[in-house]
């Protein structure tokens, strides 16, 4: 996969590419990160890809000249010149993993990673065609929310985990949350490991993890477990289990 990224802080991504699971990849070969500073297509001597926003008010717009030439570039550059383009904002679609899923299964994408108050909303209608959060918060620029979306993407690619089961089994990929995890000593300040993960029985252990899914899930986001309910995903004995849990029925009906 080819990943282009725009950005006033590229260095910034060296966290993609020279740590963990991502930079191995790279290393692998999975995936390619080229990196394009606007600054780089400013029109003026001072470089300049921001300004005062018409009408007044706080904070700086980006402009969208520097930007609309850099994605040309980017375009005539790259691999793939129907890659989409994503602008990170908060007033984007909500990540989640289905989304990852499908992005991941790209060739190629664009990522605009702004800062500041805004950007030109003129070059956002011409030349994004989608925008993304990360959640319903603000953080400080695109680059973070882009290196989120990058990691979540390149653990999807075939051979970037070192056991592909992991990314099979892990919370949201099934629609669940993950049960939790214990390992060596089987006694941590007076708590025994669960005695069924020590039992070597795999059916055991595999009934075990699925209830406990369910148990966190419904612990911590009701809305999963009403969305796995009405995809038809829940078995009656799920069904039979949820109802059993205390700390689960005990729960008000709004929450
Ligand atoms: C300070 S923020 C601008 C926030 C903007 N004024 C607003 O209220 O929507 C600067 C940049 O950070 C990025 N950003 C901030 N929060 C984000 C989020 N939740 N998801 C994705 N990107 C985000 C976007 O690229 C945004 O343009």
């Amino acid at each position: 996969m080819r990943v282009d990224v725009v950005s006033i802080f590229p260095a910034m991504f060296d966290a993609l590419t020279e740590w963990g699971i991502t930079s191995r990849a790279l290393k692998r070969g999975l995936w390619e990160l080229h990196r394009w500073n606007p600054r780089d297509f400013a029109r003026d001597a001072y470089r300049s890809i921001d300004d005062r926003p018409f009408g007044g008010g706080q904070g700086m717009v980006m402009l969208a000249e520097p930007l609309a030439d850099t994605l040309a570039a980017i375009a005539a550059a790259g691999a793939s010149p129907r890659a989409p383009v994503i602008h990170l904002s908060p007033r984007g679609r909500p990540l989640d993993q289905a989304r990852v899923k499908a992005l991941s299964e790209l060739p190629a994408l664009t990522l605009l990673a702004s800062r500041y108050e805004a950007v030109d909303q003129r070059l956002l209608d011409r030349h994004v065609d989608e925008e993304i959060s990360i959640g319903d918060f603000v953080v400080s620029g695109g680059e973070l929310p882009a290196m989120m979306l990058i990691d979540s993407l390149v653990r999807l690619l075939p051979g970037a985990l070192n056991d592909a089961r992991s990314a099979v089994e892990e919370s949201f990929s099934t629609g669940l949350l993950e049960g939790p995890h214990y390992t060596r000593p089987e006694v941590f300040e007076g708590v025994t490991a669960p005695e069924v993960l020590l039992s070597g029985h795999h059916a055991r252990i595999a009934k075990w993890r699925h209830e406990q899914s369910l148990r966190v899930t419904a612990e911590r986001r009701m809305d999963l477990i009403a969305r796995a309910r009405a995809e038809g995903r829940l078995t009656p004995a799920d069904e039979r289990w949820l109802a059993s849990i205390p700390s689960v029925t005990e729960q008000p009906e709004n929450s």
